[in-house]
């Protein structure tokens, strides 16, 4: 795999790369994992990769990446930067032929992600957006309870998520998972709705969908709507 972000000192690319290698079945052959290229170099070289393939820009990555031969070339590029940085990433990298791995929340408009879901069924690449949550045994047994018809048909779900960091301006002392997420340019409109209700979004629908999509209890349910 390639990584586009998570540069050194970055949150949620580096558990990337360690889940990516707990079944050893994945190798990171390449990076622009920052805007800044001393931080990408630095990335690189701690990862073992080679120099000539981490790159100071994600455009030229996936550039010159696509014209490797087959076997030297990545089968997947994850998307970790920030919010405003998942559109353009994603949607040159299944251009150029390679399936994509992108976190959360998928990008900043409707239209981006109607443009995405079209440029995944014209390039026929795989394309997983990670709610990392997914994975957890509760939320496994919590789905399979429900799907299972233990609870009855659903009428209502109630879902939270709390999380407290950004109540204050930690924004101000120089924390940078803080800067780009109060700033609505790159963390977009919806704010925390994008950052932290979108998990809340995908436990509830995990929770009450079969696979096929169709929701779990029948009519109080038939008018739901399913955001793209
Ligand atoms: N699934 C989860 O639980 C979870 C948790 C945290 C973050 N996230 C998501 O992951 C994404 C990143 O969040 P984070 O907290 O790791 O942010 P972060 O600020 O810690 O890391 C972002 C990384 O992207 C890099 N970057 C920025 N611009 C770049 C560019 N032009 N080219 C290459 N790299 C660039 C930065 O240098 C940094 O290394 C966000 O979309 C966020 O919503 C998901």
């Amino acid at each position: 795999m390639g990584m586009i972000g998570g540069g050194e000192g970055s949150l949620i690319g580096p558990v990337h790369r360690m889940a990516a290698r707990l079944d050893g079945l994945s190798e990171l052959v390449c990076g622009a994992f920052s805007s800044d290229t001393a931080v990408s170099v630095t990335t690189g070289a701690r990862e073992g990769l080679e120099r000539s393939r981490v790159y100071p820009a994600w455009q030229e990555m996936i550039n010159r990446e696509s014209h490797l031969p087959g076997d030297v070339r990545p089968h997947v590029l994850t998307v970790v930067t920030p919010n405003h940085l998942h559109y353009g990433p994603a949607k040159m990298a299944l251009e150029a032929g390679f399936h994509v791995l992108c976190d959360k929340p998928l990008c900043m408009s409707v239209a981006e992600a109607i443009d995405l879901q079209e440029t995944v069924k014209r390039t026929g690449r795989l394309f997983c957006l990670t709610h990392n949550y997914t994975g957890y045994p509760m939320v496994k047994l919590a789905r399979e309870m429900v799907l299972g018809g233990e609870i009855g048909p659903v009428r209502k779900v109630v879902v939270e998520y709390f999380q407290g960091w950004l109540s204050s301006p930690v924004e101000m002392t120089g924390n940078r998972q803080a800067a780009w997420r109060s700033d609505p340019s790159r963390a977009g409109i919806a704010g925390a709705m994008a950052d932290i209700g979108t998990h809340a979004f995908n436990l509830a629908e995990l929770c009450i969908r079969t696979r096929s999509g169709s929701p779990v209890g029948g009519p109080p349910f038939s008018g739901a709507r399913q955001s793209p």
